[in-house]
């Protein structure tokens, strides 16, 4: 049995589809309550990873614990715990999503409990995912960030212990993204909602995770929060500043010592100053390319696309 306060627990997990091998020992844990995400290049093995741990896709090996059980052999009073939205799916095209959300709503109805009412009241949650307008309309005139506004809806109507995501921002536009992190903040700290999710955007996983892992060449290569990731790639920062109209630049890995001593020896002389930290693009850049030169073997390799009908760009060795 996990630790009270850990909700997912992978160990060693391992992902061959045919021959090729896309998890190669994979290792991390979540706490409750944290918001994790998940970071690596297309085809890293991120979506794959999440199915597995939703239950959804079967693993080649490890050991995996999710909200207490092995999601391979998750009941249904599991699956309730847990909210899913996957990276594409389409279903019930004429349907409206207020349809949609009351129907699915009901299947949690008998997981209801004083902390967690189940499901979720449909027109709040309309509201949360800014899905008034088009809340009477058939799915298939959604746009697609409308459409991903509505998985969203979908992954939290039960009102889930523990959340995945898998890129659930694609498509929106930036006010929508806005409200996302607005949304996630208040699951996860109003809520108490364990999250893990992917995403491309540097930016947003900055903004949400509490801890960032990244996935690359079928292992974690860094876990930790984005300032713990940026001093172990880069220790150092950038110092800018002018004086008397000349400009300068410093590399150091003590910016706050050497700006004090800047303005000890020239005070008020001292203008335009900026101090410029790895972001954590650099970082993630930086930590791929590290594991691809890195002299291990390489474990990800082109897949035979026909053998996947919605197959995704493989990562070519
Ligand atoms: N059902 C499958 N059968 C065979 N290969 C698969 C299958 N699903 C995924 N793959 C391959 O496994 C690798 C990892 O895919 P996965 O979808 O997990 O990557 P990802 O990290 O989510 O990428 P992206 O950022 O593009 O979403 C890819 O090379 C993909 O082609
Ligand atoms: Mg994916």
């Amino acid at each position: 049995m996990i630790g009270s306060d850990t909700v997912v627990r992978v160990r060693d997990l391992r992902m061959t589809y045919g021959t090729v091998v896309v998890l190669d020992g994979v290792d991390f844990d979540i706490r409750k309550g944290e918001v994790v995400t998940l970071l690596g290049p297309n085809g890293a093995g991120k979506t794959t990873t999440i199915e597995i741990l939703e239950g959804f896709r079967g693993r080649s090996a490890g050991e995996i614990e999710v909200l207490g059980a092995d999601p391979a052999k998750g009941n249904e009073d599991w699956r309730a715990r847990t909210g899913v939205v996957l990276q594409s799916w389409r279903d019930h095209p004429r349907w409206t999503p207020r349809r949609l959300l009351n129907h699915l709503g009901r299947y949690y109805e008998p997981y209801s409990t004083p902390d967690r009412p189940r499901p979720r009241n449909v027109d709040e949650l309309i509201e949360m995912v800014g899905l008034e307008e088009k809340a009477d309309q058939k799915i298939v005139t959604l746009s697609g960030g409308q459409r991903r506004r509505l998985d969203v809806a979908i992954g939290i109507i039960g009102r889930p212990e523990l959340l995945f995501l898998d890129e659930p921002t694609a498509g929106f536009d930036p006010q929508a993204r806005r409200e996302f992190h607005d949304l996630v903040h208040r699951l996860s700290d109003f809520e108490d909602t364990t999250i893990l999710l992917t995403t491309h955007d540097l930016d947003e996983a900055e903004r949400l995770a509490d801890r960032i892992l990244i996935l690359a060449g079928g292992r974690i290569v860094a876990d930790g929060s984005a300032d713990e990731l940026a001093r172990q790639v880069a220790g150092e920062a950038q110092v800018k500043w002018s004086c008397k109209g000349e400009h300068f630049v410093h590399s150091t890995p003590d910016a706050t010592g050497y700006v004090r001593n800047l303005f000890l020896q020239h005070g008020e002389l001292i203008q335009d100053l900026e101090v410029r930290r790895a972001s954590l693009e650099d970082t993630y850049i930086t930590m791929v390319q590290q594991q691809e030169t890195g002299g291990r073997d390489k474990v990800i390799v082109p897949f035979d696309r026909n053998n996947r009908a919605d197959a995704e760009e493989a990562v070519t060795p």
